[in-house]
């Protein structure tokens, strides 16, 4: 059976899976936190907790509340830096066997740009997944992907900064999705992710107060599954690139409907959290449908609910 995928065709360098079961960034910290629990080579690629510019300590406690069928996190982009993830983690997954994705985030499109460049060519690291879910400061806070034009700027900016390999991460907070997505493909993405959290909030009754210390978070988990299969369902259909789909998957069976709505591969996240072999058993159970349904080779399923 055939289930790698290419998910940068156009680009130089490529960027090919062994098999389409990526790990979501933020909920599987730098790859290493998991390593003793499972053989992580075996994912068709790892992708890491967002990196800054400069070290970030996150936001206030708490940042973590249950919901139900899902978690709101307000985490605010703790990590250790771009200097330090070159320096103290690149060179670890320089000898990895598994791909690993910087995911990245900023404030400014030049600190997109500026933490691509630095990341380009830096053995270990396969290509970059550009965060644009992030608070536009320059524009007064809405997030970068919430419209087109921002969408585009950042995604041109890092283009234009590397030659490795550029995913972008879609967020569902805006009024079109797929607007959003032809803007970032005609700004030379070489892959769409897809989605990241949904804005949300817990109250706490006793105190009167939001329970996360920032407020408002980002809702993820099987909740947010069904929008997130629709919105991989609705770019696929109007964008050539490969799409990365991600929300909610906790089995196979999940990953799957993601791959027949149109996703080359998808991203266990949350799902880790309660089961951190979740990513081994999705891969596990795509190959057993595989098997059972007599299906030789992975992109003969991609897509095909549209056809
Ligand atoms: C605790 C936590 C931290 C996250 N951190 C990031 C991040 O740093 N960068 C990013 O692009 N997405 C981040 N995400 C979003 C996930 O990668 C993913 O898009 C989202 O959780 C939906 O997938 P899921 O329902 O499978 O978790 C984070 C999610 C969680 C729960």
């Amino acid at each position: 059976m055939n289930l790698s995928v290419q998910l940068a065709p156009k680009n130089q360098h490529g960027l090919l899976l062994a098999n389409p079961v990526m790990t979501a960034s933020g909920t599987f910290g730098y790859g290493t936190e998991y390593s003793h629990i499972f053989d992580i080579q075996k994912l068709g690629a790892i992708v890491c907790k967002a990196t800054t510019l400069e070290p970030r300590d996150g936001n206030p406690q708490p940042r973590l509340a249950e919901t139900p069928s899902g978690v709101l996190n307000s985490i605010g982009l703790q990590n250790i830096g771009v200097n330090a993830l070159i320096k103290e983690k690149a060179p670890l997954w320089a000898s990895w066997q598994v791909p690993v994705i910087a995911n990245i985030a900023g404030e400014t499109i030049d600190e997109y740009a500026n933490i691509a460049s630095k990341l380009d060519g830096v053995a270990g690291i396969s290509a970059v997944e550009v965060n644009i879910s992030c608070p536009n400061v320059k524009a007064g806070g809405a997030e970068f992907g919430a419209n087109p034009k921002s969408a585009a700027e950042v995604t041109a900016a890092v283009r234009a900064a590397i030659s490795m390999p550029v995913l972008v991460k879609l967020t569902p907070n805006t009024g079109d999705i797929v607007k959003v997505a032809i803007a970032v493909a005609e700004a030379g993405a070489d892959a769409i992710s897809l989605i990241n959290t949904l804005k949300g909030m817990v109250i706490d009754i006793a105190k009167r107060r939001p329970l996360l210390g920032s407020i408002t978070g980002g809702l993820s988990g099987p909740a947010i599954k069904p929008v997130a299969l629709c919105m991989v369902y609705e770019v696929a259909g109007a964008v050539e690139l490969p799409l990365i789909g991600c929300g909610g998957i906790n089995t196979a069976s999940d990953a799957i409907e993601f791959i027949i709505a149109g996703a080359s591969a998808i991203q266990v996240g949350t799902a880790s959290f309660a089961n951190p072999r979740a990513p081994l058993d999705v891969l596990d159970g795509i190959e057993q449908f595989m098997e059972k349904e007599g299906i030789d080779n992975l992109t003969e399923l991609i897509g095909v609910a549209r056809y």
